[in-house]
This record gives structure tokens, sequence and C-alpha cells, in this order.
């Protein structure tokens, strides 16, 4: 009877023990295991880049704030760019519209912008040197006999040059149209250039009284007189209405930083250029820096200039470029 007893009590421990074991939770992993908390961090830092690449305006999906007024990075790094594009009011060679309705987007800030960055300056990086690459000569301009026309004589080479500047204006109806000369040494240029590899557009070259008239009534409208003076010359004031100017490539401030303006920096002068408002004289020239615009004054007078590194305001003696009163429309 006892063993009956005793054997009935084993069994019904067993039973009890093992109706226990089921009952047990199983086993979590420990909370602070390293592998299992550097994956789930991999995992959410994994979760938050591909959110971060994904969130609409931060990629280049294409939104309003990325206009290229507003904010693209390079209008905002592009100096001038618009003004400076706008500087010029350009009208590209491919497209006569003047300067005023469009510009490449990613280079084209508002005018506003450039209004804001006419004081900016870019400098073009070093030039490789080498060499004149030319044996010719290029002649000096063409002289009008028009009244309202400025010339002066450069005393070191005999050379009569036309003057275009604020303190110097043109004559509505002159219009002599892009000079055979600036396009034939800009043509040689050009070609000079491309063999070392490098790339010259002319973006603009000659604009009417009434091409500026319009490029410089917009920028009145959008940034005032005042502004729009730095980097735009009134209609009878510019320039491009002599035949004898070319813009480059970008027209802004970012062409500054390329190898073809350092390369223009250091050549154009053998092709009859010069860098008519150079980094740093905008108080003499009337104008903020423009590495683009170069103007045609033939080797001998280009030569003298690139070898003093000044304008031609210096060079020829003359006041500081200004207009003689506010702008009247
Ligand atoms: N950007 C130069 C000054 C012009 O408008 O002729
Ligand atoms: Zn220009």
């Amino acid at each position: 009877m006892k063993k009956i007893l005793l054997i009935t009590t084993v069994c019904t421990f067993l039973i009890a023990c093992a109706s226990c074991g089921k009952d047990e939770p199983l086993p979590k992993p420990p909370v602070d295991n390293p592998a299992v908390t550097q994956s789930t961090e991999e995992a959410e830092t994994a979760s938050a880049e591909t959110q971060t690449e994904n969130v609409p305006g931060e990629t280049s999906a294409p939104s309003e704030a990325a206009q290229p007024d507003e904010t693209t990075e390079e209008a905002q790094d592009a100096p001038d760019a618009t003004q400076a594009a706008a500087s010029d009011g350009q009208t590209a060679q491919t497209a006569a519209a003047p300067v005023a309705t469009k510009a490449p987007a990613s280079q084209t800030p508002s005018k506003s912008q450039e209004a804001t960055r006419a004081q900016e300056t870019t400098r073009a990086p070093e030039a490789t040197k080498a060499p004149a690459q030319n044996d010719f000569y290029a002649p000096p301009p063409p002289v009008y006999d028009i009244p309202g026309l400025t010339y002066i004589t450069d005393p070191n080479t005999g050379v009569k040059i036309l003057l275009a500047s604020k303190s110097y204006s043109m004559p509505a109806d002159f219009a002599p149209g892009l000079e055979d000369v600036t396009l034939e040494y800009f043509n040689k240029m050009q070609s000079d250039a491309a063999a070392q590899g490098l790339y010259l557009q002319l973006s603009s070259g000659y604009r009417s009284y009434y091409d500026q008239q319009i490029v410089y009534g917009g920028y009145v409208y959008d940034v005032g007189s005042d502004v729009a003076d730095t980097f735009s010359a009134r209609p009878g004031y510019s320039e491009h209405q002599t035949g004898l100017v070319i813009d480059l490539n970008s027209i802004d401030d970012s062409f500054g930083y390329t190898p073809e303006a350092a390369w223009v920096a250091e050549h154009a002068h053998e092709y009859g250029f010069i860098i008519r408002y150079p980094d740093g004289m905008e108080g003499i020239t009337g104008y903020k820096y423009e590495p683009w615009h170069i103007r045609y004054v033939g080797s001998e007078v280009a030569t003298e200039i690139y070898n003093r590194q000044t304008c031609l305001e210096t060079y020829l003696g003359l006041p500081n470029s200004e207009y003689s009163g506010a702008y009247t429309g």
C-alpha cells in the first residue's frame, strides 16, 4: 500500500512539473543585444537616407522653388548672371531677340538677383601661358564721319577710337551692324581657341539703339535705373551699338571661372580685342566687371592696353565714365 502511495505521489509531481514548463513564456532576446541594436540603427539610418533622397525639392525633381530665378544653386552662384547676362541684355547670335527675353535658365537668375550681384566679381583662373598663336595684324576699326560720334586719336598708335560710354553717346540712327573686322578677328580667335580645346561662342554682338532701349528699359522696370546703370547701358550709350563688341559664352559671372575666360584674358589682344570692363575698375569704366565683353580696337591699341593691364579710359587719359544726368526714359 505504501508503494502504491509513493508511486502515485511521484507521478503526480512529474505531471505537475511538465505542465509548469509548458506555461513558461519563451525567453526574449536581451534588450541590449548589440547585434540587434546595430541592425535596427542601420535600418533606421538607411530609411532616413532614403527618405531624404526622395524628399521633393531636395532632389532633382522640378519644383517651383527650383525655378531658375529663384533657387538654383547655379543661378545663385552665377554673379551677375542675369543681370550680368542681363547686364548686356543679350541678343544671342542664334536668337536675334534682345536679351530682355530669354536666357538659359540655369544661368539666369532674376534681374533683381543679378542686380544684387552686380557688385560681385569673379576672376578667371590663371591662364596657361602660351606663345602668341598668330602672326597676323588686326587692323584698326573703321572710322565714320557722322555727326554725333566722338573719336579720339590714340597718341601711341595714331589709331582713331570711337568712344561709347556713359560720357559719350551715339545718335539713334547710327546703325553700322556688326563690323566685318569684329567678326573676322573673332572667328580667328575662336578657331585658335578651339585648337586649344576651348570653346568660344558669340552670344551677343551688335545691338541697335532700339534693341538697347528694350533691354535697358526692362532692367529699369525690374530694378530701377540706379541699379540698371551699373551693368546695362542706356540706349545710345552701349558699346554694342558700335558694332565692335562681342559678348562671349554665358554672358554672366560664371564665365569668369572658365578656362576660356583665362585664355581670352591672355590672348584677346592678339586678335585686336580688349576686356572693356576690367575687374576693379568699375569706378572708371562705369560698369561692373564683365570678363565676357570684348571690344575690338585693333592689334596695336589692344596690345598697348593689355601690356598696361588697364582700361580704355585710363589708357586714353579720359575722365571717369559717368552720365551727365538721371535717366528720363
Ligand atoms: N553691359 C554693357 C555695359 C552694355 O549694356 O553695353
Ligand atoms: Zn556686352
